[in-house]
């Protein structure tokens, strides 16, 4: 019989499989590490393990300890599968630029989840890092993983990883290229790679708002490029000791509409179903062309599965709302495609202004159309709102029809869209457009700038 003793058996020993596609403007082979197919679902899984392991020989980690770890999902559910078979409790302190999705995996292998906001310094003390720090010494016999800085995690990497990919290669592997995040992939495959073969050259994929790029170009840690975006699982806004710049020969910055779009691309030109990271590498593996030559093996890694990112990048409403999608936008009806399926928010003329005002906050709106048993006779705004209660403080109990402004204009689906955006002013914040099947949409000044790419 052939079997694994624990789930923690079946980690590692991923594909390597040929990108045939997206890759065909390269004459060189592209390779891509699949990290999907462990347990976990992502490269984590190795590393995690491991710093449990390490933990447990030196004693940090004792029997029927609580693990605790600041992860942005991936390594949270290696830290679940090692302490599940290895009987430990977990918390993993998450921010909330994560998916919901992830956060619902963690607790699904039976973690504790605690979320922490993403826009505040590392030092702030509600920022992950310092949470998960602080819970380390709060809780009796517990263990803070830090990931960021313990070797364990680009050890298992040298370990495990690196060999993988040199044997899968014959040696041949002449380039590999990851997003950087706490850096352990990076740095042990390249320590073990460089060490077989000194011309292999490494790659790390950044994001535009992380501070990589320009530290191992320049040596400078610059604050000013550091903001939030949208990228999940690389780029940081502080140097991880896991991050060895000495063998990592470059990085390159992918933004953050080309990680998303080319997330997609893998699924549906390749088949292959992996994470926003990975969309990254694959462009960053595009934009690092003129690096390669026909006889090159380059090497990519894929760290994570798609179906965490399911409500995001594989989402259409999510990618329109942050202008990835590249559609065309010409006419009226192409403006309102992120709430179509939505019916038109309205307010009739003899309610109170208290009824306008709570479907304005249930909402998360900021005009509302105005009706009567004729039609479309008024509207409501929220600034006009504003000034009409500081001359009036009982206003919410007065009717609608008191304070209401003119009607929106009114525009048929094929409108142009320049045509709908003059009708837009400062006088006037919408335009409702009327579809074919005599339904109405309204279309705000937002429906205008996210059709702008
Ligand atoms: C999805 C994803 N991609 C990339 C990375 C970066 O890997 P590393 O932390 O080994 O640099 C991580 C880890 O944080 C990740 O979860």
């Amino acid at each position: 019989m052939k079997f694994a003793k624990n789930i923690l058996e079946t980690i590692g020993n991923t594909p390597l499989v040929k990108i045939n596609k997206i890759t065909s403007e390269l004459d060189c082979l592209v390779l891509a590490k699949v990290e999907t197919f462990n347990p976990g679902n992502s490269v984590k899984d190795r590393m995690a393990v491991k710093m449990i392991e390490d933990a447990e020989a030196d004693g940090r980690l004792q029997p029927g300890g609580t693990i605790i770890e600041g992860t942005s999902g991936n390594t949270g559910m290696g830290l679940a599968l090692g302490a599940i078979v290895k009987g430990y409790k977990l918390i993993c302190v998450i921010t909330d630029k994560q998916s919901k999705e992830k956060m619902d995996i963690l607790r699904a292998v039976g973690a504790k989840v605690i979320v922490c906001p993403t826009d505040v310094e590392p030092e702030d003390p509600r920022s992950y890092y310092s949470v998960s720090k602080r819970l380390g010494t709060e809780i009796p016999n517990s263990w803070y993983v830090n990931q960021y800085d313990n070797p364990s995690n680009a050890i298992a990497h040298y370990e495990q990883t690196a060999p993988e990919i040199w044997e899968q290669t014959d040696g041949k592997i002449t380039h590999f290229v990851v997003g950087v995040g706490t850096g352990g992939t990076i740095s042990g495959v390249a320590k073990y790679l460089k060490e077989r073969n000194p011309a292999v050259k490494i790659w790390g994929v950044d994001t535009y708002g992380s501070v990589f790029k320009k530290y191992h170009e320049t040596g400078i840690f610059d604050e000013n490029e550091i903001y939030s975006y949208i990228t999940e699982g690389i780029g940081e806004d502080i140097l991880p000791k896991n991050v060895d710049f000495s063998v990592i020969d470059g990085f390159t910055k992918v933004t953050d509409k080309d990680a998303a779009v080319f997330t997609r691309r893998l699924a549906l030109e390749e088949g292959i179903f992996v994470g926003n990271s990975a969309g990254a590498a694959i462009k960053g593996v595009l934009q690092l062309k003129e690096h390669f030559k026909p006889e090159d093996v380059v090497v990519v890694l894929f760290h994570d599965s798609g179906s965490r990112y399911v409500g995001k990048m594989f989402n259409d409403d999510w990618m329109r709302e942050r202008g990835f999608l590249d559609e065309e936008v010409t006419k009226a009806s192409d403006l309102i495609k992120s709430h179509s399926d939505k019916p038109l928010v309205i307010v009739r003329t003899e309610e109170l202004v208290s009824h306008a005002i709570e479907r304005l906050k249930k909402y998360n709106i900021s005009q509302i159309p105005v009706i009567d048993t004729t039609g479309f006779v008024g509207s409501i705004d929220e600034s006009d709102l504003f000034k009409s209660y500081f001359s009036d403080k009982n206003i919410a109990e007065k009717p609608i029809k008191e304070i209401m402004g003119k009607p929106y204009p009114i525009v048929q689906e094929n409108t142009p869209i320049e045509e709908v955006s003059k009708l837009i002013s400062k006088d006037n914040q919408a335009v409702l457009v009327e579809m074919a099947n005599k339904k109405y949409h309204i279309i705000t000044k937002h429906d205008i700038i996210s059709s702008i790419n």
